[in-house]
C-alpha cells in the first residue's frame, strides 16, 4: 500500500479519539464492528476440508496460515484474531450454505478457502463483488476465478490450475514421448490441469490417445490401469492429490506400469507424499511452484519453524497457507487494523499490488487478475524426495482470459 494510505488517520484511531473526547456518548454512536481501542477480534472465516481425501491439505493450509500470523505477533492490524472454521468436506453442494453462514451470519472480515475447485466456484457465487469479506483462496485453482469470473474482492495465494501443469507438455515432448493417456478425477481441477498439461504436448506434435476420468473422490483405479496397460501409450499424465495421490502412485507401480510407461503430472502427485508412496514414486517427473527441497534460506527457515510448531513436515499446501497469512497481514496493515466495509477499497488496493518476497516457494507477486505470478519448477523423485531439476517456466502468469475487474 502507498504511504498516503498508511498516513491516513485510521477509523480505529478516530474512534479511540472520539471516545476520549466523549463524542460517542454525546452523539449516541455505538461502533458495532469496532471496539474502542481496536480490540475487537478480526474474524477470519475458514472453509477447508478437514475430512476425506483432502483433509491433510486443509490441515496444512490452516497450520501454515496460523504460523505466519503467529510469527507476526499473533494479531492482525494489532487486533486479536478469531478463526471460525468449517469443514468443507470438499463438497461443492454444501459450499453455498457454509459460505452464507460465514459471510452473512458470522460476518467474517476475511474468508479463507477452499481446496477444491468446485467448492471455490460455489463460494465465489456468494462472495463476488461484496465489500466484505475479502476472500483469499489458499489452494483451489479453478481457472475461471482469475479469468472470466474474476472479482475485485477475490484473490488467490496459490495457483491457477493451468499454471501447475502448462510446462508438463514440453517436459513430456522433450523426453521424446509421442502419445499420452491422461487420468484424473472428473471435476474442474482435473479437467483443467490435464488440458494445460497437454496443450504444449499437442503443439509439439504429440497425441492424446485417451482421457480417463474417475469420479471424485473415488480411488478405485485398477480397471483403468489395466486399460492403460492395453493402450500402451508412451507416457501417462495424471492429477490426484492428498490420500488419492498416495493410492494412485502405489497402484500404478503395483500394476507393473511404473517401469514401462513413465508417469508425469503436476507436483501434487508427489509433493509431501513420497514417504507414503515409497519406491513407487521414484522417477516421477512433475512441475509445481514449490518443492520441499528448494535450497534457500527462507525455505529452510520455514521448514524448520513448521516442524517445530507442528512436529510435521511442511508441504506445498502449508506454503500456500503461510502466504495466505502474508496477504492477510498486508491487507490489514494498509488500513492499520480497520476492517469496516469502507476500509475494503484500501485493502483491495494493497492486495492487488501485493508482493510476497519472503515466500518459501520463492518471491512472487499478484497479477492484475489477482493470481500469483511465479516460477514453476521441474522436479523428479529421487531417493525419496522431489529433487529440483530446474525452473520449467520462469515468472509464469496465467493468461487471465476474460477477466474484467470493476476497480
Ligand atoms: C483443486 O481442486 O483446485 C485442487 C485440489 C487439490 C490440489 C490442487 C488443486
Amino acid at each position: 500500500m502507498t504511504d498516503t494510505t498508511r498516513a491516513r488517520p485510521s477509523r480505529r484511531r478516530f474512534l479511540a479519539g472520539a471516545a476520549a473526547t466523549g463524542a460517542i456518548a454525546s452523539t449516541g454512536f455505538v461502533p458495532t464492528r469496532f471496539a474502542i481501542g481496536g480490540q475487537a477480534p478480526v474474524k477470519v472465516g475458514i472453509l477447508l476440508p478437514y475430512s476425506g481425501t483432502y483433509a491433510s491439505l486443509g490441515e496444512a493450509i490452516t497450520n501454515g496460515m496460523k504460523m505466519r500470523i503467529e510469527q507476526a505477533g499473533g494479531t492482525l492490524g494489532g487486533r486479536p484474531v478469531e478463526y471460525i472454521a468449517i469443514d468443507s468436506e470438499a463438497s461443492p453442494p454444501q459450499a453455498p450454505r457454509h459460505t452464507k453462514k460465514l459471510v452473512i451470519k458470522d460476518q467474517v472480515d476475511f474468508l479463507v478457502g477452499p481446496v477444491h475447485s468446485g467448492v471455490a466456484l460455489a463460494m465465489a457465487q456468494v462472495v463476488a463483488g461484496r465489500d466484505k469479506p475479502i476472500m483469499i483462496i489458499p489452494n483451489a485453482g479453478a481457472n475461471a476465478l482469475t479469468r472470466g469470473q474474476c472479482a475485485r474482492n477475490i484473490f488467490r495465494a496459490s495457483f491457477s490450475n493451468w499454471q501447475t501443469c502448462y510446462p508438463c507438455g514440453q517436459v513430456m515432448a522433450d523426453d521424446g514421448h509421442k502419445t499420452v493417456v491422461t487420468m484424473t478425477w472428473k471435476y474442474a481441477a482435473g479437467n483443467e490441469i490435464m488440458a494445460a498439461g497437454t496443450e504444449l504436448f499437442k503443439e509439439f506434435g504429440g497425441a492424446v490417445i485417451k482421457d480417463i476420468r474417475v469420479p471424485f473422490p473415488d480411488v478405485e483405479f485398477q480397471a483403468h490401469l489395466s486399460e492403460i496397460a492395453a493402450l500402451k501409450p508412451d507416457a501417462v499424465l495424471a492429477f490426484f492429490s492428498g490420500g488419492g495421490a498416495i493410492k494412485f502412485v502405489k497402484d500404478y507401480a503395483a500394476a507393473g506400469l511404473k517401469d514401462s510407461i513413465p508417469l508425469y503430472g503436476p507436483g501434487f502427485l508427489t509433493e509431501g507424499l513420497t514417504e507414503g508412496q515409497g519406491a513407487a514414486a521414484e522417477g516421477i517427473k512433475t512441475t509445481l511452484h514449490y518443492a520441499r527441497t528448494l535450497d534457500t534460506p527462507v525455505n529452510r527457515m520455514f521448514l524448520e519453524a513448521y516442524k517445530k510448531a507442528y512436529n510435521k513436515e511442511a508441504d506445498v499446501f502449508a506454503v500456500q497457507g503461510f502466504d495466505t497469512g502474508s496477504l492477510l497481514l498486508q491487507a490489514i496493515d494498509a488500513t492499520e487494523g480497520d476492517t469496516g466495509a469502507d476500509a475494503s477499497p484500501a485493502m483491495i488496493e494493497a492486495l492487488s499490488a501485493a508482493e510476497v518476497p519472503d515466500s518459501p516457494r520463492g518471491p512472487w507477486r499478484m497479477s492484475e487478475a489477482h493470481n500469483p505470478i511465479m516460477d514453476i519448477y521441474l522436479r523428479q523423485v529421487e531417493g525419496g524426495v522431489n529433487k529440483i531439476l530446474g525452473v520449467a517456466s520462469r515468472d509464469l502468469e496465467d493468461p487471465a482470459t476474460g477477466c474484467k475487474l470493476d476497480t
